[in-house]
């Protein structure tokens, strides 16, 4: 895996924009899996900008989202409605190019094996970008709930706190697996805060174990991991 550290937070979500950016510029059809969460909000804002000033757009991207919670797609804590803010309107994904696990599915299981489809139909991801969280989860592969293809998993209290408050006690989601993502041409991986230092070093030194799912990742023939100094801090 390659590494570059930078300086701050804010240097890394820039750095992630001009990546995206590059990749969608070399091939405008380009298909890409993309996070939720804290990380990449800034990443998103910065090309939100660049869309209104009409220097980028996904208007011909398709984009697939890495994961998504089991609740209805019009409660505030579902990934649907974070593309929606973040990435689906701002940045000009048509309706087609948008492709997320339908939450409020009444078969979870046949739900992810059409995600898995979808993907396929595609012609499968050119570039995943990814979050990492302190446990070392990516995606939705959490410790010891890792699969190879798109699957369901229990959410731990930990993960459900990040969701925000008013969130039931027990959700389960879909999230693509560890071969799944894999087989994307190119991973992007970004991570900021001292939180991630420890599952970073793990990801660098450890063999691949269920108990820290990132392990899985660093083999990838084309990883470029963004952390920022905190983050980077035990590597
Ligand atoms: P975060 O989440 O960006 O909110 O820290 C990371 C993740 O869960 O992948």
């Amino acid at each position: 895996m390659k590494v570059e550290i930078l300086k701050t937070a804010a240097d890394v979500a820039a750095r992630g924009a001009f990546l995206f950016e590059e990749a969608v510029k070399e091939h405008p059809a380009l298909v890409a899996a993309l996070p939720t969460g804290r990380t990449p909000v800034l990443m998103y804002r910065l090309l939100a900008q660049k869309k209104r000033a009409g220097l980028f757009s996904l208007g011909r991207a398709s984009v697939f989202n890495l994961d998504e919670v089991l609740s209805p797609p019009d409660e505030a804590h579902t990934f649907f409605q974070f593309m929606t803010k973040h990435v689906w309107e701002p940045l000009g994904v048509p309706l087609m190019g948008r492709h997320i696990p339908q939450g409020d599915t009444k078969d979870p299981e046949a739900e992810c094996a059409r995600y898995e489809a979808e993907i396929a139909a595609a012609g499968g991801l050119d570039l995943a970008i990814l979050g990492i969280g302190a446990d070392g989860h990516i995606a939705y592969n959490l410790p010891r709930q890792v699969k190879a293809r798109t699957h369901v998993v229990t959410l731990d209290a930990a993960t459900i706190a990040t969701l925000g408050p008013r969130v039931e006690a027990r959700l389960r989601a879909i999230t693509m697996g560890v071969e799944t993502i894999n087989s994307a041409r190119s991973l992007l991986l970004l991570a900021t805060g001292s939180s991630k230092a420890d599952a970073l070093r793990r990801m660098s030194h450890e063999s691949p174990t269920d108990e820290w799912p990132c392990t899985y990742f660093k083999d990838h023939k084309d990883l470029t991991v963004i952390a920022d100094r905190a983050a980077a801090a035990h590597l």
